[in-house]
């Protein structure tokens, strides 16, 4: 199973002063070097970490792969086609949400999210929809035009009981079996790290995990490349 490393949080440390360390751009190309199968970044439309001289110099820098996660807005539309990023992932977005809190409400979009996703997908940009591990949102998605799904394991990562646990997994495990068998390419992120990655090794329909706030908050104690190792050592198959 690959990693895609999120770097948005690299931009919140360096947001906090305002000057240039440290640069989501050079935390990207160390991820390359060290594992990462592609690079996360999400461009919300407050701009709170990542910028958007930060996506064009990381468009001009990665050689792997550049997922930009985005709110389906007008202006995230052009700014996708004109960076061309490899993959666009589309998530809800609520300005005073502190992370994405949950899958795409595709049923309620679809019209819309149909009209959203041709230009992008016209373009040679792969387009991936956040969402719920449910089969209508899977159905929905490849109706949609999606090449992808991510699954959110956002519910699964808060988990406390064992119970809960094995169920939630369950929950992701049959979704990406139902994902697969549609011809979706199946990710999962949210809320995932070394504490809770290990399962995933063996949900073979799972392609990719999307790694961002615990990967950061580790690298900041033992520094990018460890952490990055540490979970490669969970997942790699
Ligand atoms: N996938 C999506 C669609 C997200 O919005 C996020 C958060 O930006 C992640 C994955 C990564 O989540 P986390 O930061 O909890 O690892």
């Amino acid at each position: 199973m690959r990693l895609a490393v999120n770097i948005d949080h690299i931009a919140t440390l360096r947001n906090a002063r305002n000057e240039g360390d440290p640069d989501p751009v050079e935390a990207a190309l160390l991820s390359e070097k060290n594992g990462a199968s592609g690079i996360v970044c999400h461009l919300r439309e407050d701009r709170r970490h990542i910028r958007d001289n930060d996506l064009e110099r990381l468009r001009q820098s990665i050689t792997t792969k550049l997922d930009l996660e985005m709110a389906m807005t007008p202006e995230m539309q052009s700014i996708a086609i004109r960076t061309r990023p490899e993959l666009v992932t589309l998530v809800p977005e609520k300005r005073e949400e502190l992370t994405t809190e949950g899958g795409f409400a595709i049923k309620a979009h679809f019209r819309t999210l149909v009209e959203f996703v041709k230009p992008i997908r016209d373009h040679g940009i792969q387009v991936s929809l956040f969402i719920e591990p449910e089969e209508e949102a899977i159905e929905l998605s490849a109706k949609a035009g999606a090449d992808l799904v991510e699954l959110h394991t956002g519910p699964y990562s808060l988990c406390t009981g064992e119970e809960s646990f094995v169920r939630e997994l369950e929950r992701i495990r049959s979704a990406a079996r139902f994902g697969r068998q549609l011809g979706l390419g199946v990710v999962a992120g949210h809320g995932l790290g070394v504490r809770n990655i290990a399962p995933f090794r063996d949900i073979r329909d799972i392609e990719e995990v999307s790694i961002g706030h615990a990967l950061i908050a580790r690298a900041a104690l033992i520094g990018l490349p460890a952490a990055i190792g540490e979970i490669l050592n969970l997942i790699q198959r």
